[in-house]
């Protein structure tokens, strides 16, 4: 079939459909939502036979849905409609929930049902993990479902005895959340209800609040363990306690919670604030303790061990598991969005320098959950702009230089076997780092972006002129570095940037990576694999040294950040600022 994705943009969902409808043989064209009349024209030139709407935040006009089927992915169960589906559904307590693929007509959400599929609600996961994972998985089934119904010939899709028994009234609509509707009460909101708005209101638009009576919005959210409270138990309701990395803690009513991301506001009270306004425009979100620098300076700092209790929240984590002769390491990094700062990426490369003291056979470096990595962090960066005697230029400099520095240490780490495990998507310098494992495994739900030109025509680093070719040789690296495209994981099994792609989500790729990993750390010739792996790295070296991948690629970044071709910072700047499309890329876009 010929099928048109419109979508408002080319996020994760829709990444994750193209590439599975394009590996099933349809021809898919991607248009970006812009305009009525850019939209007509698209169709005009394409003439698809379906139109697939995955995200959109605007009605199709008339003019398409009225000539051709457009099928419309909706986060919510059958007879659900509104703007913020999700937010209701986690700040409901909801356990169960659904995806529904239902046809384009006057009202919106209020077409007819083709396709729907239910999923449990996680208890505890944000809106937009909940987005990439169970929605996304819930997506793809109902929208292959809807596809397998489409009668060509005919507008009457065959839904009939699809709805089952759902809770929720036909055509209710769910008005948009106001920040009215998420305000927390601190002096008597428990600390699950706080954590419950924030994480329906997690990545955008946050929970609209103040912090040293300042007003911003709070994001990535995690609760405290007994052991932090018990020294600040006597605090008031809504005081900030102390900190730790990106994060700040705050007291609940019954316990605290950690807050690791903010954006400053421009309103002063939840009323002020315009349901509709997008948030805070103009101000990124950054880490809390950057935000509040300093005010968070002068609080008591809470760092924790590598190893520690599992209640212990900290963006890094470190594991043992099995016997000591073949013994499993587990890192996890959890870096809000998979964005990776200068601070973060410092952790990471001393955490990596620790763990080469552990005696272990594997190492599995399993990122986040929710992102392995995404590379640089280009908020941070942006906001480098404003910080007197900086510049986004040597923040980006300095962001790539601590990133190589993490590189550094996997491509340098041989007396064990790394796995790179991508329990979640990887973008640009995300993948390289990935790559600077001896073995990368992901699951079916992950999307790769193993490139950088999307970001201004950047060239990039994490030596991935050495870790790529090295894998997939020249030719195909120059490819897909050109083609720019997303990757599923059997497009990177196949094109051979993944290993190996098992199970069906995070939870369950988590549980077989360690199986696997454990086997092979007792492999009976792994003394052999090491010593191969040790005489190749010898090898490699005196062929051409890192030092001199790493010095020409930054010679190439150099030119992206401080030459006259400033691609780059109004790429960068559009990203983090959000700032709408003008046109849709041509590599999308192939009927234009
Ligand atoms: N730095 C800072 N923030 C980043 C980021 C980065 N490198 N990559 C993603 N994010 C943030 C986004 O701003 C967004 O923030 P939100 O909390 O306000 O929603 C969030 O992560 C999710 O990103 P989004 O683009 O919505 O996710 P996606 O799954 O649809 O798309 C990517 C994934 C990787 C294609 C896309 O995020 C991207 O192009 N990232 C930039 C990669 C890059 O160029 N890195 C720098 C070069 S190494």
């Amino acid at each position: 079939m010929r099928i048109l994705l419109l979508t408002h943009s080319f996020n994760s969902l829709t990444q994750r459909l193209f590439g599975l409808l394009r590996a099933l043989g349809h021809t898919v064209s991607v248009e970006l939502d812009i305009a009525d009349a850019v939209t007509e024209e698209a169709v005009q030139m394409f003439q698809p036979e379906v139109i697939l709407a995955p995200f959109l935040k605007r009605r199709i006009p008339e003019s398409v849905w009225a000539r051709t089927v457009c099928l419309v992915v909706h986060p919510g169960i059958p007879g659900d409609r509104g703007p913020s589906a999700l937010d209701w559904a986690i700040h409901r307590g909801d356990t169960q929930w659904g995806v529904t693929v239902l046809q384009a007509v006057e009202d919106m959400d209020a077409g007819e049902v083709w396709a729907w599929e239910p999923f449990a609600v996680r208890p505890g996961a944000t809106k937009s993990s909940l987005y990439r994972r169970e929605v996304t998985h819930a997506a793809v089934v109902a929208v292959l479902r809807a596809l397998q119904r489409f009668a060509p010939d005919s507008l009457t899709p065959k839904a009939a005895g699809l709805l089952g028994s759902v809770a929720i009234k036909p055509g209710t609509w769910n008005p948009l959340m106001r920040q009215i509707d998420r305000r927390i009460n601190w002096p008597t909101d428990l600390t699950q209800t706080v954590l419950q708005k924030i994480a329906a209101a997690d990545g955008s638009p946050g929970v609209l609040d103040a912090l040293f009576n300042d007003p911003c919005r709070l994001f990535d959210a995690h609760p405290a363990s007994a052991e932090v409270l018990d020294a600040f138990s006597k605090s008031e309701p809504g005081t900030v306690l102390a900190r730790r990395g990106p994060a700040l803690l705050r007291r609940t009513v019954d316990g605290a919670i950690w807050i690791g991301h903010v954006r400053q506001e421009e309103f002063a009270t939840p009323a002020q604030a315009a349901p509709t306004q997008s948030p805070a425009a103009n101000v990124l979100k950054l880490a809390a303790t950057r935000v509040f620098a300093a005010q968070s300076a002068a609080l008591p700092e809470l760092p924790v061990p590598l190893m520690r209790i599992e209640s212990e929240w900290d963006e890094l984590r470190y594991r043992e598991f099995g016997p000591a002769d073949a013994r499993v390491g587990w890192l996890d990094f959890e870096f809000h969005n998979g964005a990776m700062s200068e601070r973060q990426c410092q952790r990471l490369r001393d955490a990596l320098r620790w763990v080469r003291t552990r005696s272990t056979q594997v190492l599995v470096l399993a990122g986040g959950k929710e992102f392995f990595s995404n590379g640089i962090h280009l908020h941070d960066i942006e906001a480098a702009q404003r910080v007197a005697g900086d510049s986004a230029a040597d923040a980006s400099m300095r962001n790539i230089n601590a990133m190589d520095d993490v590189a550094l240490e996997l491509l340098t780490l041989t007396d064990r076997i790394t796995v790179a495990a991508l329990h979640g998507n990887a973008g640009a310098g995300g993948c390289f780092l990935a790559l600077a494992a001896d073995l990368v495994w992901g699951h079916a739900g992950v999307v790769l972006n193993p490139h950088y030109k999307n970001m201004g025509n950047l060239y990039g680093s994490e030596y991935w002129t050495y870790s790529l070719p090295r894998r997939i040789g020249e030719a195909a690296s120059r490819a897909l570095m050109q083609e720019r495209l997303p990757l599923t994981a059997a497009d990177a099994v196949a094109r051979g940037l993944l290993d190996a792609s098992f199970g069906e989500g995070a939870q369950d790729f988590g549980d077989q990576v360690l199986e696997r990993a454990l086997a092979l750390a007792a492999t009976h010739n792994l003394g052999e694999r090491l010593a191969e792996k040790q005489a190749q790295r010898e090898q490699d070296e005196a062929l051409k040294p890192l030092a001199d991948y790493r010095s020409e690629e930054l010679q190439r970044m150099h030119r992206n950040f401080y030459g006259f071709d400033p691609s780059y910072h109004v790429a960068r700047h559009h990203f983090v600022y959000r700032k709408p499309h003008a046109w849709t890329p041509r590599h999308l876009a192939v009927h234009r």
